[in-house]
């Protein structure tokens, strides 16, 4: 990736992984990633913030290379996770007078992770400022976004926030800042869905903190850099709220039609009613789509057939994932079929004690669904048509 100026003596230096499809071995990266570390060249002190990815070492070797960097005084970490801190001890090999900057329990994890040894550590409190000469840089403890030691780093002259995983996007593009706000939208929603959920409540606090300083840019180190941080801020004030919407999401498995037919019929039950509904075949779903349609529903059915006695595997990595994501949706239920009996449902329930649900009416068919199972569907639809309407919703 080539050296992109963000401001006078502010560069972007990271990488662009194009081709990456997946991340933690886990999430599926439909628009690659990068890795993005920064720059910042003050008139007495030079600050790096951020590394990369081990396996892109390169491309911030070259940049520092090409940018005529023979000292790096200060290594910002925002974030202990090896995209961003794994390079950290190459750096520190090739620039041997520098100090990592970063907040106590980061220090602790860099220490286990990393093994990097106490003496190179300048340890940070919250709100504390770092002067490289004319320019400074302070810092802002956010706690658990996504992990417990993540902060952001202020650059008051430049208003430029360095967010780290925190607002970004697994998004990859040749153009600096964001050019397709829309596209960037679809991408940090993805991105909030599969790694920020679980950690509202803390965004909530995290975005309070933030209003009181002057933002002109975020610069987070995945995705592009938002030179227009309302987008990205508004938008997370959106996905965080305890607003739901008029939509229904269906993850769903079927073997051999059963689950299947009940599913199209529930589908066409809730669009007669004005309600949205989004079904994903779990065979063929990318989750990531799966955790995006979480964000905003209000209401969650589950699609299962009864295998051995429980649900099928697939649906319970599904329910096992969505358990872990937290969305907020205020409704669910499981819908689904069997051939001679099995604790499908309550095996499911028992996946989803974290979400804060109320547990609507089950609907559970013994072989092919006939006329009174679709009735059944019928009074489902009813029922999630009247929750919706409770909240407003239509
Ligand atoms: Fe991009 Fe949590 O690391």
């Amino acid at each position: 990736m080539a050296i992109q100026k963000v401001k006078q003596n502010v560069f972007s230096i990271g990488a662009k992984h194009w081709d990456r499809r997946l991340f933690d071995e886990l999430i599926p990266l439909p628009d690659g990633t990068t890795y993005n570390s920064y720059l910042v060249k003050g008139t007495d002190k030079t600050a790096l913030i951020d590394t990369v990815d081990p396996e892109t070492l390169n491309a911030l070797f070259e940049n520092l290379k090409n940018l005529g960097i023979s000292n790096i005084d200060y290594i910002i970490v925002n974030h202990a996770e090896q995209d961003h801190s794994g390079g950290i001890p190459a750096v520190l090999a090739k620039y041997p007078e520098s100090k990592v900057v970063t907040n106590e329990r980061c220090k602790n994890m860099l220490e286990d992770l990393l093994k990097i040894p106490d003496e190179k550590f300048i340890v940070i409190k919250d709100e504390e400022t770092l002067l490289l000469g004319d320019k400074t840089l302070q810092f802002y403890l956010t706690p658990w976004v996504h992990w417990p030691e993540t902060m952001v780093t202020y650059l008051p002259e430049e208003r430029i926030l360095f967010s780290c995983d925190f607002l970004g996007s697994h998004y990859v593009s040749s153009e600096l800042f964001v050019q397709d706000e829309a596209k960037v939208y679809n991408s940090a929603k993805r991105y909030y869905a599969e790694i920020m959920m679980p950690f509202r409540n803390n965004i909530v606090r995290h975005l309070e903190k933030l209003e009181d300083i002057e933002i002109d840019m975020i610069a987070p180190s995945h995705g592009q850099i938002y030179d227009n941080p309302k987008m990205i801020l508004n938008a997370y004030k959106d996905w965080i709220s305890d607003n739901v919407k008029n939509e229904v999401v269906i993850p769903y498995v079927s073997m051999h039609g059963s689950t299947q037919k009940m599913v199209e019929y529930l589908v066409d039950a809730l669009t007669k009613r004005g309600i949205g509904v989004k079904p994903f075949n779990l065979t063929v779903t990318d989750i990531g789509e799966l955790a995006i349609e979480l964000v905003d529903a209000a209401t969650i059915v589950i699609g299962s057939p009864t295998v051995l006695a429980g649900p099928h595997p697939s649906v319970a990595y599904a329910a096992f994932l969505a358990n872990m994501l937290k969305p907020k949706a205020k409704f669910a239920t499981i819908i689904g079929s069997y051939g001679w009996g099995g604790k499908m449902i309550e095996r499911l329930v028992g996946m989803l004690g974290n979400l804060k649900v109320e547990l609507l009416s089950t609907v559970i068919v013994r072989g092919f669904p006939e006329e009174k199972d679709l009735r059944a569907l019928d009074v489902l639809a009813d029922e999630i048509l009247e929750k919706h309407k409770e909240l407003d919703l239509l």
